[in-house]
């Protein structure tokens, strides 16, 4: 996507790296070239007095209820409380964040960022949350747990790396504890403990010394990097979901092998641990990310795939008498960083064990907590199961329709998937929470799953529908849009009111507030009139890629009719609607916008063409500005209708602009997005 500026930069890196890992052998054999020890002290000294980086801590809320919420709320004060350079965002869409928010009053550091992805079950992506965070405007960036509690060494460690010279990643394991006896004070800055006394620092730190890396577990894993040029990684982070599978651990390992940036484990120097641990998602929804089949993991993320973590090789940041070190845990090696400018770590000296001996004590000690941090490999086993959301569709409309109990349903096809994800981003924008998916085949069904959709299959559907060009006209069409009336009278029999809306219907604003003013025993449709003037009912202009139909006995009567008679007809259910409920020749008209279907008194409402228009109504998408034009004439929808071929259709989508959905990042376009470029290419 960015191709064009992110080249040059990559060779440039590659470059730094191949003489900053020269000159690391080159110090390593010659073993003689060591700083004095004193010089680097004063070199600390002064970039300890220098003014700190401001940070965004980025981090998926749960919603602030019982335990976990009082939970959350003391990791937060605890970040809170460590500077006030320090800023907090919290990905989440429940009211109970926006609260919490709230609470620490207007102009606060702590906001809340819903416009990133989720899943229709609240869970956010992963892959959206690090595009978020990339964005920020502070000169660091945190992606972290809720519930991780941290103290005041994540800020000097933070400090002191913000002065490298280089561009860095770094990543900190947390520890879990099982009873944490303090609280924080009303400033979030001293722990209190249940004398009601302040708990000392060095209390605190041999208190949290003891605590142990207890096992592997990616949430529990902090990460930080400096917000440079310099992408964190190579290729596309792939959709993950947030706090099921080892997504940190992935970026770390791609960032590792990419070798763009500085990456380092901060586990030693950053205390942090989480009081207890459960797990972020509804039961339901991590066992299905569990237990996602590697080969629609593969069909769905190409060719990226996790690698084997083994940290013991990464070099780790660590704190001995006061000054922090870089050091390579399997050799023995030391790095002294630090220059009168800031750290440097392009020409890195070494330090052999042999020569400084306190170091080396010290190094020794810290070694053997080293080497427990990391994930081992069974933790990272997937099984092969289907995937399956575990939602009946009864189950799936009660839990998404509005309170009128008012469905939008979107049908598709897997060559229709892109179109189906730009149609879906456009819903999240207008907050059109009320949609249901329905998949015509497996591949669809699979992506949509992937991709957090309602998504349910019809078990009806052909099997073989799939094809590029299944567009109108055709036979696969026919057979297509024949399941669209099925699964509408299916949900209206359910006791849900359905708006009927193909993927290729561009929403402007939501239709809905107008439509449900209809009420019942009305059907109200789109028309495919494309002429200015005159009537907007006559024959075959009835179209049946948007409508809107209310659950009441009138119109399931008249429902069954039109399903009846497209089963017979050979051609596709379009001109079943209009000859059924409007008469062959259109004679059971009643005006130039209504007809009644005599046998069950349904009433054909026919949407004012300038509100509704179709593809071929006024040429709007020839027009310059699609967008600023259909938004004159007051457009709630534009069909991307009367074009031949999926190609073309999409084409004119996308170059129109009315196109919501980047294909390559697998995200919703979002107005953060379009103001800065991704690190994606
Ligand atoms: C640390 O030392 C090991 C053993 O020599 C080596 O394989 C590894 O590449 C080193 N790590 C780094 C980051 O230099
Ligand atoms: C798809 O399936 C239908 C019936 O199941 C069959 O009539 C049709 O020939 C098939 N089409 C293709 C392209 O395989
Ligand atoms: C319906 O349209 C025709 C042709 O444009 C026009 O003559 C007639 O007055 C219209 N009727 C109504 C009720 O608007
Ligand atoms: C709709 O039909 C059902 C069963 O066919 C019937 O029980 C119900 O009373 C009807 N409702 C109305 C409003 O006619
Ligand atoms: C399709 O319908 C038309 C008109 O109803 C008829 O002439 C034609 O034979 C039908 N074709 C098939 C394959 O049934
Ligand atoms: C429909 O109109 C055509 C031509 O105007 C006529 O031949 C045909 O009989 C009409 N059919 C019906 C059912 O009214
Ligand atoms: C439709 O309306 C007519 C006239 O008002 C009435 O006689 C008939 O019973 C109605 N049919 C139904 C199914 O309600
Ligand atoms: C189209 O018009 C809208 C509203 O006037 C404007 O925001 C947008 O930038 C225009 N798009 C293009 C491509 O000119």
């Amino acid at each position: 996507m960015v191709n064009f500026y992110l080249k040059p930069l990559k060779i440039g890196l590659l470059m730094v790296w191949l003489c900053g890992f020269a000159l690391i052998s080159i110090s390593f054999y010659a073993s003689t070239q060591i700083l004095p020890s004193s010089s680097i002290k004063e070199q600390i000294k002064d970039l300890d007095s220098s003014v700190g980086p401001t940070v965004t801590i980025f981090a998926a809320a749960r919603p602030f209820i019982g335990s976990i919420g009082s939970r959350q709320s003391l990791a937060i004060r605890s970040w809170l409380g460590l500077s006030q350079d320090i800023r907090v965002v919290l990905f989440s869409q429940d009211p109970s964040v926006f609260s919490f928010a709230d609470s620490f009053g207007p102009d606060s550091r702590v906001s809340v960022e819903p416009n990133i992805d989720y899943t229709f079950l609240g869970t956010p992506f992963f892959h959206s949350m690090v595009a978020r965070a990339q964005i920020s405007d502070s000169d660091i960036s945190v992606l972290m747990d809720s519930e991780t509690l941290l103290f005041p060494d994540f800020i000097s460690t933070l400090n002191y790396v913000h002065k490298l010279d280089h561009d860095w990643l770094l990543f900190a394991s947390s520890r879990n504890i099982l009873d944490f006896p303090f609280q924080l004070d009303v400033y979030g800055q001293h722990w209190i403990g249940d004398d009601g006394q302040r708990v000392k620092t060095e209390k605190l730190q041999e208190i949290l010394s003891h605590v142990w890396w207890e096992h592997c577990d990616d949430k529990k894993v902090i990460m930080a990097w400096n917000n440079g040029a310099i992408p964190l990684h190579n290729g596309v982070l792939p959709p993950f979901l947030y706090g099921k599978g080892f997504h940190t651990m992935w970026i770390i390992n791609e960032a590792l092998s990419s070798n763009f940036r500085f990456v380092f484990d901060a586990s030693l120097t950053i205390s942090s641990f989480s009081v207890n641990n459960l797990d972020f998602h509804p039961k339901i929804e991590a066992r299905n990310w569990e237990h996602v089949g590697n080969s629609h993991l593969r069909a769905f993320y190409g060719s990226l795939f996790f690698r084997e973590a083994d940290y013991s090789n990464v070099i780790k940041l660590f704190k001995c008498n006061g000054h922090y070190h870089f050091g390579n845990t399997t050799e023995n090696i030391v790095y002294p960083l630090g220059s009168p400018k800031g750290l440097r770590f392009n020409g890195l000296e070494v330090f052999r064990l042999s020569n400084h001996k306190k170091l080396f004590g010290c190094f020794d000690k810290i070694k053997s907590l080293g080497r427990k941090v990391g994930c081992s490999k069974e933790n990272q086993v997937m099984t092969l199961e289907p995937l399956v959301l575990p939602f009946s569709l009864e189950l799936l409309l009660s839990m998404r329709a509005d309170h009128h109990k008012t469905i939008v349903l979107a049908v598709a096809g897997y060559s229709y998937k892109d179109m189906l994800m730009s149609w879906v981003c456009r819903l999240h924008h207008l907050q059109v929470s009320n949609f249901v998916v329905c998949a015509l085949d497996d591949e669809i069904y699979d992506f949509g799953v992937l991709q957090g959709l309602p998504v349910f299959r019809d078990r009806l559907a052909p099997s073989n529908i799939s094809y590029d060009d299944c567009h109108f006209g055709t036979n696969c069409f026919q057979r297509v849009t024949k399941v669209k009336s099925r699964v509408v009278l299916e949900i209206l029999n359910l006791g849900y009111n359905v708006l009927m809306s193909d993927v290729d219907v561009y929403w402007f604003k939501n239709p809905l507030p107008l439509l449900t003013t209809f009420g019942p025993a009305v059907f109200v449709a789109q028309s495919d009139e494309y002429k200015i003037t005159g009537p907007i009912n006559l024959p075959r202009r009835l179209n049946s890629g948007f409508y809107y139909a209310h659950s009441d006995n009138t119109t399931i009567a008249a429902l069954k009719k039109v399903v009846k008679h497209a089963s017979l007809s050979n051609l596709s259910e379009q001109p079943s609607f209009y000859d059924t409920l409007c008469g062959l020749n259109g004679s059971f008209r009643l005006d130039n916008d209504t007809c009644q279907e005599p046998e069950t008194n349904l009433t054909v409402h026919f949407l004012d063409r300038n509100l509704f228009p179709n593809g071929a109504y006024r040429d709007l998408w020839d027009s310059s500005n699609v967008s600023s034009t259909c938004m004159d004439i007051g457009c709630f929808v534009l069909h991307n209708n009367w074009i031949s071929g999926r190609q073309k259709k999409l084409e004119r989508q996308v170059s129109s602009g009315l196109w919501e959905y980047d294909t390559s990042t697998r995200m919703c376009l979002r107005s953060w997005q379009r103001f800065k470029p991704l690190n994606y290419f």
